[in-house]
């Protein structure tokens, strides 16, 4: 590994006018350092993007909840809690919606080797664990465990109706077309102007295509959905968050 930070960008009074490794420094570079300098690049653009999701809520009044779909190993889940910890919102719900068995079975073609049936696998256990240890806001977590086309049913949706419970801040994180589907459809009662989508495979997993995958399942539902959707934070190279308003 380089011996500095490689998420940062380091500024240089000459040519080539920012750090860059060379040679020696990437000598024994491996597979290892790879995967732990892509993750530590992307994570950090999520929690950018997470401080400013919860500072842009904050500063327009949009009250409401935050709905994870695709939870995994909690990074994004946690970093909700934290900058929701930040802003002292104690009265949000935090619900986290996974099989926590994995991706289903694969019906659609991603390009994403990993995507494949029963991979991403966090069990719910597993994720209890880790939120209590993050213990922040354990008491508003509540997870729906299963596969969404089962768990995301009209009755589950008339409770939050009926509470009134309406998005904030919705993550939308579980890669395949078919998870995405019936995920848009469930949150759309539960929008109101202000809530943010933040959709993580608006680039990723077919080939960056803009009308496969999720971005295809997305641009089906701003069809159907009385709301409209404003382009607002990019996210790295995959994801974008996208503000829902009314044109009337
Ligand atoms: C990329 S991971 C989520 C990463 C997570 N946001 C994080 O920051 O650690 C995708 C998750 O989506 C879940 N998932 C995908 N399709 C699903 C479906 N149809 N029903 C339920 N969960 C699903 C998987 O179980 C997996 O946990």
């Amino acid at each position: 590994m380089t011996n500095y930070e490689p998420t940062q960008i380091y500024p240089l009074p000459q040519e080539p006018w920012v750090k860059l490794a060379n040679g020696s420094e990437l000598k024994s570079w491996s597979r290892e350092d790879e995967i732990a300098y892509n993750q530590a690049n992307r994570q950090a653009q999520k929690l950018s993007f997470y401080r400013q999701a919860f500072d842009f809520l904050t500063e327009n009044q949009v009250k409401g909840d935050y709905h994870e779909y695709g939870c995994h190993r909690v990074r994004t889940f946690r970093m909700a809690l934290t900058e929701a910890r930040r802003h002292n919102l104690s009265d949000m719900k935090f619900m986290a919606f996974d099989s926590f068995e994995g991706l289903p079975e694969v019906e659609s073609s991603p390009s994403v080797e990993l995507w494949q049936k029963g991979n991403l696998l966090t069990t719910e256990e597993q994720f209890w664990s880790i939120i209590k240890d993050h213990d922040i806001y354990v008491e508003n977590c509540q997870t729906i465990k299963g596969f969404y086309d089962q768990t995301l049913t009209n009755d589950l949706q008339a409770q939050f109706l009926q509470k009134e419970d309406k998005i904030a801040l919705a993550c939308i994180d579980c890669d395949l077309y078919e998870s995405v589907v019936p995920v848009f459809q469930f949150i759309e009662p539960l929008l109101q102007e202000g809530s943010l989508l933040y959709i993580d495979e608006i680039f990723n997993g077919y080939k960056g295509s803009p009308v496969k995958g999720v971005s295809k399942a997305f641009n089906e539902f701003q069809e159907k959905s009385r709301f409209k959707f404003a382009p607002h934070i990019q996210i790295g190279w995959w994801g974008r968050s996208f503000i829902a308003y009314l044109d009337n």
